[in-house]
């Protein structure tokens, strides 16, 4: 019998419904977790839940939610009674012009990716404690690197996620934990469907567009080696590095990377695509474009 890394050990992962969350789940599920699958849309998680190989639970939770930290950890108590690491990958990314975007939209977009994430560590840091692992992954994204135009409501939900993870691992290391950050660029999920390649969103020829699983497996590689934070592409990484130390100086080659830069952001200026769509922003978005 194949004994995988992750055999006996239990995981929760936050945004499990589809995307890279899935993908995750796929990969450590074959590695023999026992998972439970978190996020709102009780169907996807059950059709996530369906095509994997392992144990699974799954259970309906909307991360923005002030009950959100306490509805985690007692499913988790009830479904595992314990656990070994949190995935989190709960995120939304709506795009608009600063002062086109709604703060309620602005909003929305800090409370799933980054209080949601709070909530989550929140809620399972102590059955985490007990477990041994004892391992919490965070998406995060190369837009801290490379802060683009418009994206200022997700580049603010994740740089602030970034401080959280740092603080965090200083925080928790004396009682043996792991706080990893896994960074990717564009990923072929419906996050980003009909939104790259728009004024909204340029990104340079040699951007590749990734799979889920090319994330997976970066996720699944901080976990085994107890990483502080991977780049997917990983050949991306001493310019991401650089690009978070010095922005100005990368997005200057950066912007020089993509034809037809400054039109582009002229022409965004006009436009919004929202991550989470609420009527006021449909309207701006119908307004505008
Ligand atoms: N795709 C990219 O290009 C890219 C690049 C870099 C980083 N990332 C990051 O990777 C993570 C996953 O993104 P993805 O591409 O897999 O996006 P996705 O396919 O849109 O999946 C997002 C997941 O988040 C869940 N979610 C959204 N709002 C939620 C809420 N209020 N409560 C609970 N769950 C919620 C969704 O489930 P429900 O709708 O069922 O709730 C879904 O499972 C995000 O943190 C994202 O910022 C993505």
């Amino acid at each position: 019998m194949k004994v995988g890394f992750y055999d006996g050990r239990c995981v929760a992962i936050v945004g499990a419904s589809r995307g890279i969350g899935q993908a995750v789940a796929t990969r450590l599920s074959g590695e023999g977790a026992e998972l439970i699958l978190f996020a709102r849309d009780r169907d996807g998680l059950l059709r996530a839940a369906e095509t994997l190989p392992g144990k699974v639970h799954v259970f309906s939770v909307d991360v923005t939610s002030t009950e959100a930290a306490s509805a985690m950890a007692e499913a988790v108590e009830q479904s595992l009674g314990r656990l070994d690491a949190l995935i989190y990958s709960a995120g939304i990314l709506p795009l608009a012009p600063v002062s086109g975007m709604l703060t309620e939209e602005f909003e929305q977009t800090m409370n799933v990716n980054f209080w949601g994430a709070v909530r989550a560590v929140q809620g399972l840091v102590p059955i985490l404690g007990r477990g041994g692992m004892r391992s919490i992954v965070l998406l995060s994204s190369l837009s801290t690197h490379f802060p683009l135009p418009f994206f200022a409501a997700y580049c603010s939900s994740k740089m602030a996620l970034r401080g959280f993870a740092a603080s965090l691992r200083q925080e928790l290391a004396p009682q043996g934990f792991h706080v990893g950050l896994v960074s990717p660029g564009p990923v072929d999920t419906a996050m980003v469907k009909g939104k790259l390649h728009t004024p909204l969103y340029r990104v340079p020829r040699w951007m590749p567009l990734l799979r889920p699983e090319d994330v997976s497996r970066a996720v699944d590689r901080v976990l085994r080696r107890r990483r502080a934070e991977a780049i997917v592409p990983g050949w991306l990484a001493p310019l991401a590095w650089l690009g978070l130390a010095q922005p100005s100086l990368v997005m200057g080659s950066y912007r020089f990377a993509v034809p037809g830069w400054e039109q582009a952001v002229r022409e965004g200026m006009n436009r919004a695509i929202p991550g989470e769509v609420s009527p006021e922003s449909r309207s701006f978005n119908q307004n505008h474009s």
